[in-house]
């Protein structure tokens, strides 16, 4: 183990780029990631530069990266389940899996009955406590083509973005917990919720129209993997941490203000019924 510590050492010190990102963008499935959940419901396409997740009344599936990382941007293409996908969860996250000190950031896309929107549902658990939900009606039909979901986090903040649009943004401001010691898997499901997904869980999977896929494709992270380099999370001159990373700039500070006025149908931080005192990270801006 020692030996093979001081060897990746040497390589990232010869090789800079091998450790600040894990590979050439963008890379297949099986480069960076691997099946934790139901082989049989993850099909490889286009020699694996994209993936088919099925959902059936068998199964579910999911799949986790092969590697955790600390700080910078993971994005790909989901083309979710079409027509009646109302009962169905498909996610898309970061996680940290230790338990009781949880860092988790979440995409989870909500199905919906044929015609009726898609729902994003965004989370983010600091140092164990989650329980800070939003909610966006999409603005399109995220089944007709494939659209980019992806999560930059640096020393700054974390921002949620749908394409070019963010969708959501944590700050590190100093007055609430914020992820920035853990490293985190990236992560993805398809399973079956319908107890509470769509409309509360009053609408169900109708099995009749399984089974569900749903299309991933462009898989690209890069951050510093952990293990790695250990200057590597700190390091200021790291791509996502450039100053046009720190903040929105003004156009898409335009777009945000336009999803939350327009299409944001839940916000933890105005549920009073839940916090009668606003959560701290409410009150820092963008
Ligand atoms: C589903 O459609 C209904 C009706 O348009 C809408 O109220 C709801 O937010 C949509 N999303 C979910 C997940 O229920």
């Amino acid at each position: 183990m020692g030996s093979l510590r001081i060897s990746v050492v040497l390589l990232c010190f010869f090789s800079l780029a091998f450790c600040l990102s894990v590979s050439g963008r963008p890379a297949t499935f099986l480069q960076d990631f691997k099946v934790t959940w139901s082989e049989s419901h993850i099909r490889q396409i286009d020699a694996g530069r994209a993936i088919q997740l099925v959902l059936d009344q068998n199964s579910g599936c999911g799949f986790a990266s092969k590697r955790q990382f600390l700080f910078g941007r993971v994005s790909l293409k989901i083309k979710l389940i079409p027509g009646d996908s109302a009962g169905t969860v498909t996610a898309f996250y970061m996680n940290s899996d230790t338990n009781t000190i949880r860092d988790e950031l979440d995409f989870e896309f909500l199905g919906n009955r044929t015609g009726q929107p898609y729902t994003v549902q965004t989370n983010i658990f600091a140092h164990g406590k989650g329980d800070r939900e939003q909610r966006v009606n999409l603005w399109f039909d995220p089944a007709a083509d494939f659209h980019t979901y992806s999560l930059l986090w640096n020393h700054h903040h974390i921002v949620f973005y749908v394409d070019d649009v963010p969708i959501r943004v944590y700050k590190n401001s100093g007055r609430a917990p914020y992820p920035a010691n853990q490293p985190m898997g990236v992560y993805s499901t398809l399973w079956e919720a319908d107890d509470w997904a769509t409309r509360g869980g009053l609408e169900k999977i109708d099995w009749s129209k399984a089974p569900f896929y749903a299309y991933y494709k462009d898989f690209d992270i890069e951050g510093c993997p952990v293990p790695g380099p250990t200057n590597c999370a700190a390091n200021p001159r790291n791509w996502w941490e450039a100053s046009n990373y720190q903040a929105l700039n003004a156009i898409e500070a335009r777009k945000y203000r336009w999803v939350r006025i327009n299409h944001m149908i839940y916000d933890y931080c105005t549920d009073k019924s839940r916090y009668p005192v606003t959560p701290p990270e409410c009150m820092a801006g963008i």
